[in-house]
């Protein structure tokens, strides 16, 4: 019997919700799971005070996260496949998710052990993938697969939704914009890859390091936000700087800096954003290789072609 390891952190549920329609076929076909759930200490709030949700962001971008409670498992325990489902947070990974791989016990339970990947965000994680990446290879980890589930609704409804719903805790229809969140069928359609992965630990292809997700739509990258991703990390690396100079996490000294950045994000998408995706269209042609080489990379390692879709759904 194959073992696999699942880490997850989820405050809404809806990360929940997805490693549960994932993992059923694993455990229907015999496989032992044992899922962890991060426990940050202090936990944080959701739904997010306003100051506690941007007072996140510095520490966010800079994997300077707070420590999580130590795991439940046996000291010696081990497995053939961990699976690392996680949220993005500024374009990051989410701190719970950056401190268990920083930490000595994620360490040893990642190293040499293939690992897939499982995203869920409002829509931004190409960056947060490229840190992901970096964090799990130090590790000591094999990246062999990464699928991504974001909010299919427009990018621009979506800068309204998942805030409201984040500091609110609502997600239901609002000002005609439709609901946050990943829908239902896209859940529901997290158990092809549960299916996928049984198959292949039955056959031991986890041991072979190469990618077992393949054909079934794992990622779709949008190219218009690989460029805007890029210039968001940048500026976040510059303001997470200046607002950590400022004050630590918590510190009140740092709110008037943190606010300044609360006025820059709001600026930037009601200004740059939308002028962005104009520009991008206009110069589309300029453009077009290095994007597409872009979308190739984060492509990577699972694909998003689907000729194995009605094999697995
Ligand atoms: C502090 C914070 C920052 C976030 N930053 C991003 C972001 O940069 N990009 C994105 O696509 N989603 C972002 N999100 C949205 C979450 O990734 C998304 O809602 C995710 O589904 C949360 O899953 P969970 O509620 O199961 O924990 C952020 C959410 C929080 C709470």
């Amino acid at each position: 019997m194959k073992n696999v390891l699942v880490v997850s952190y989820s405050q809404s549920g809806q990360l929940a919700d997805i490693v549960a329609a994932l993992t059923r076929p694993l455990l229907e076909a015999g496989t032992g799971i044992r899922h962890e759930v991060l426990r940050p200490v202090p936990a944080f709030p959701f739904p997010w005070p306003f100051l506690a949700f941007f007072d996140v962001f510095p520490e966010s971008v800079r994997l300077d996260p707070r420590p999580n409670q130590p795991l439940m498992l046996a000291s010696g325990a081990e497995f053939d496949l961990v699976i690392l489902a996680w949220p993005v947070w500024f374009l990051s990974p989410a701190q719970p998710v950056t401190a268990f791989l920083q930490s000595a016990e994620g360490k040893r339970l990642l190293a040499g052990k293939p690992v897939v990947s499982v995203v869920v965000c409002r829509n931004m994680w190409l960056a947060a993938f490229d840190t992901l990446k970096t964090l799990v290879a130090e590790a000591g980890g094999r990246l062999v697969d990464h699928v991504a589930f974001t909010d299919r609704s427009p990018s621009l409804a979506t800068f309204i939704t998942t805030p409201r719903w984040m500091l609110t805790g609502r997600r239901d229809r609002f000002l005609g914009l439709p609901p946050a969140g990943v829908d239902a069928r896209q859940i529901a359609g997290a158990a092809r890859f549960g299916n996928a992965l049984a198959d292949a630990l039955a056959r031991g292809e986890e041991k072979h390091g190469r990618p077992m997700l393949g054909g079934l739509r794992a990622v779709t990258v949008t190219p218009h936000l690989v460029l805007s991703e890029r210039a968001g990390r940048r500026a976040f690396r510059v303001w997470s700087r200046l607002i950590h100079c400022c004050g630590r996490a918590g510190q009140w000294r740092r709110m008037p800096a943190l606010m300044l950045f609360v006025l820059y994000l709001v600026a930037m998408i009601l200004t740059v954003v939308p002028l962005n995706l104009i520009l991008q269209r206009l110069a589309a042609p300029l453009l077009a290789r290095r994007i597409a080489a872009l979308v190739r990379h984060y492509e990577q390692p699972s694909g998003a072609g689907d000729a194995r879709m009605i094999a697995h759904e």
